[in-house]
């Protein structure tokens, strides 16, 4: 298979422009900057695109690298940072620019370049940077401009080196994803073999091979890529596979039942549900602190699963639902540093395992859920909206008791099913009902209530790092609060959240 490496120089960029590379069906991995340039050698890459970054060339303490890696007759692409650093590395000048540029910016190209094949002589591109080429090294030749960058991307065809000033690999730049293609293509000459059928054909294969006739445990959460890897999983190896499913009864309304279902029926392994809702009821009795609240949670669940684990028997792999960026050691500061995530989780020194397994460690969340789809896994699954590892214990403020799931678990069954129902889902990020754990007085008929409160909580967002309340228009949420009202015992009045993030989280502990 060919590959493109993504080598970080602590750009923001950089995962995007793996995933744009990827989209484009050409396999992509990013490395840090410190990988030492051998093992850059032994892995064999049709293309090397360096990222942008933070920092200037001249500082001394920014981001470089040796210089032999021009030399490697692999074509490279310089983004930004990445492209002053070719600028510098083949002793080009890097200044100051009299005005920096940020955002939409037009740019002109100078001269017939493969990079801008099929592409208008004018577009718009997504420019941010302070410094910028003033003169373009000996052997590159400048091949696009702008009104304040005299160098707005350069090349040198005969070693294949390009560098853009810009960003192609947001969607701001007009023609950014076909100069990413033609990098891929016309330059690394690439032919597009990464295509989710054949990483199912050959994960089956590898995971086959390695498995033999050993048995796999994996750690079922009901979430896209636990789900996922136990869908290939299932199909590579079948009943050898084990999936524990610790249900703590703090998740949606009927959705145990629904993960049960959906795996049994569809899958040929050997499912083990642990029901014990109690079991957190009690941990969290009289417990109101949200910290605390998370924390028990936390610590119970992998109480419960580990002690599932050891009933199930020492020996055979052991799976994680790991994907790509839990896996990424980021360019930026400490390289050192592998991300911490939930995905990987630490094993207790008496449990042993012949090894571990994680199926979907290469891929994107898009791409997890692509490979999903092709399995046959409901869209409800891999599709489903972010819930988060504690559950409703963040969505019941204060105390948790089984009568309040009861009532987030009712309420947020009726919004789910009106969204669905009308369609609005597809335009909303999150969704859910939150239980304040505040009652206030209502009427109905002729007597006076006095009971719980339910808030509706909606948001849009592309990273869920902000978020915006969605406007949701009223005739719906008018029938959702109807609904509730009426078919929710305990439930007398309905708000709706009309906060962004920030100042608010999207979830409320
Ligand atoms: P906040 O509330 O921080 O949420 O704005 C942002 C996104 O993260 C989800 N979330 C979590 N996911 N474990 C998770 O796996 C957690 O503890 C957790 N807390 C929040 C939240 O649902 C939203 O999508």
């Amino acid at each position: 298979m060919q590959k493109i490496l993504v080598l970080d120089f602590g750009g923001q960029y950089n995962q995007l422009i793996a995933r744009r590379v990827r989209d484009d069906s050409v396999y992509a991995e990013i490395l840090p900057y410190t990988t030492p340039i051998d093992e850059i050698q032994r892995r064999n890459y049709s293309g090397i695109i360096f990222t942008g970054g933070p920092n200037s060339v001249y500082d001394n303490s920014s981001p470089h690298y040796t210089k032999n890696i021009l030399e490697l007759g692999i074509p490279v692409l310089g983004i930004c940072y990445g492209c002053q650093l070719i600028a510098w590395m083949r002793d080009g000048t890097v200044s100051t620019a009299p005005v920096s540029e940020y955002g939409k910016v037009e740019i002109k190209t100078v001269r017939e370049s493969l990079l801008f094949k099929g592409i208008p002589e004018s577009s718009v591109v997504w420019m941010s940077h302070t410094d910028y080429i003033s003169e373009a090294p000996e052997g590159f030749e400048v091949i696009a401009e702008t009104d304040n960058c005299p160098c707005a991307a350069m090349q040198n065809t005969e070693e294949k080196i390009y560098a853009v000033q810009f960003h192609p690999e947001v969607t701001h730049s007009q023609y950014g994803k076909e100069m990413l293609h033609n990098f891929l293509y016309e330059i690394c000459g690439c032919t597009g073999d990464w295509k989710m059928d054949s990483f199912i054909d050959d994960t089956v294969k590898s995971l086959r091979e390695k498995i033999g006739e050993k048995r796999v445990i994996l750690g079922l959460s009901g979430g896209v890529d636990s789900s996922v890897a136990a869908g290939l999983l299932s199909r590579a190896v079948g009943s050898q596979l084990t999936c524990v499913f610790v249900d703590q009864g703090l998740m949606r309304k009927d959705e145990g039942d629904f993960v049960e279902k959906t795996f049994t029926s569809l899958f040929d392994m050997k499912f083990v549900r642990v029901n014990c809702q109690q079991h957190f009821l009690d941990a969290l009795k009289g417990v109101t602190d949200p910290e605390q609240k998370r924390k028990i949670v936390g610590t119970e669940f992998y109480n419960v699963f580990w002690e599932q684990i050891k009933k199930e028997g020492n020996g055979g792999f052991f799976a994680q639902g790991t994907i790509y960026p839990d896996c990424i050691e980021s360019g930026k500061g400490d390289a050192d540093t592998i991300k911490t995530h939930h995905n990987r989780v630490k094993m207790p020194e008496d449990i042993h395992f012949d090894g571990i397994i994680e199926p979907l460690k290469d891929l994107f969340k898009d791409e997890v859920r692509a490979v999903g789809e092709k399995l046959g896994i409901p869209k409800q699954l891999v599709r489903r909206q972010p819930f988060p590892g504690p559950g409703l214990c963040v969505r019941i403020l204060g105390e948790i008791t089984a009568e309040k799931i009861r009532l987030v678990q009712d309420a947020d069954a009726v919004l789910r099913d009106e969204m669905d129902k009308c369609g609005y889902s597809e335009n909303l990020s999150q969704f859910f009902a939150v239980l304040p754990g505040a009652k206030s007085v209502g009427v109905m008929g002729d007597h006076r209530t006095y009971e719980d409160i339910i808030i509706l909580r909606a948001v849009c967002t592309d990273d869920f790092m902000t978020a915006d309340w969605a406007r949701i228009p009223y005739d719906i949420l008018a029938k959702v609060s109807n609904r509730i009202t009426n078919e929710v015992k305990g439930i007398n009045r309905v708000v709706y959240d009309i906060t962004s993030k920030p100042p608010a989280t999207v979830e409320y502990e």
